[in-house]
């Protein structure tokens, strides 16, 4: 196996975060993707010789790219909500998700908007429950967000359906808000069972 020393490691590393456009600040949010990986690849060719050793070291690297949920049968992502930590966990996770499915920028900001949402009304509301990231394959591609948890439900719901309901911070965020964002919503609450949210977003 060849060897580069951690100073030589150092400097690919930092190079090819520049050439792929990453803070290196910002690694531990966006996590390695694939542009990251094919960077290093690159500079490490200048100092491995064999392109075994290459190979070895690509794949790796590859290993520790931000899984793309569900792809050709990658299983769902669960985030269990438990603390308020939890919603920063759920966010991250979207951002993965939605990045790794190939969603744009914006896309990807209303992904991670309405699943951080979600995660606040049922850690604020019901105290626990889960939230699951899913790839969705056919009839179209997406991503698939479904929330639940065995709270005390929301006895109010039609009247928030309706927009007749003014959000306690009234930021025009909260349960409408998700559903103006994603292409796809249902909500489901009963009183003392629970409320469970089915959102989707479509790729282009
Ligand atoms: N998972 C849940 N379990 C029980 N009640 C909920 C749940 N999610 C929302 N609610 C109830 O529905 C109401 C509306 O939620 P929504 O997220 O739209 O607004 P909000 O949380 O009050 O304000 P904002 O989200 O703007 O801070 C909440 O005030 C709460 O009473
Ligand atoms: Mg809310």
């Amino acid at each position: 196996m060849g060897y580069v020393s951690s100073i030589t490691a150092d400097s690919i590393l930092k190079a090819a975060l520049r050439r792929a456009g990453v803070a290196a600040g910002d690694l531990d949010e966006r996590g390695i993707d694939e542009a990251v990986v094919r960077e290093i690849g690159r500079g490490l060719s200048l100092f491995l010789s064999s392109e075994a050793d290459l190979r070895e070291s690509l794949a790796k690297l590859s290993a520790l790219v931000t899984p793309r949920v569900g792809a050709s049968g990658r299983a769902p992502i669960t985030i269990d909500i438990l603390t308020e930590t939890s919603i920063v966990d759920a966010r991250l996770q979207a951002r993965a998700s939605a990045r790794g499915l190939g969603f744009d920028r914006t896309d990807q900001a209303r992904i991670t908007t309405v699943v951080s949402e979600l995660a606040r009304n049922i850690f604020s509301y019901a105290g626990t429950g889960r939230i699951v990231l899913s790839e969705l394959g056919a009839p179209r591609a997406g991503l698939g967000i479904v929330a639940t948890d065995a709270g005390p439900g929301i006895p109010n719901l039609s009247q928030i359906l309706v927009g007749n309901y003014r959000s306690r911070t009234g930021m025009g965020l909260g349960i409408l808000a998700c559903k103006r964002l994603m292409d796809a919503f249902e909500i489901t609450s009963a009183a003392g069972k629970g409320t469970t949210v089915r959102l989707a977003k479509f790729l282009p």
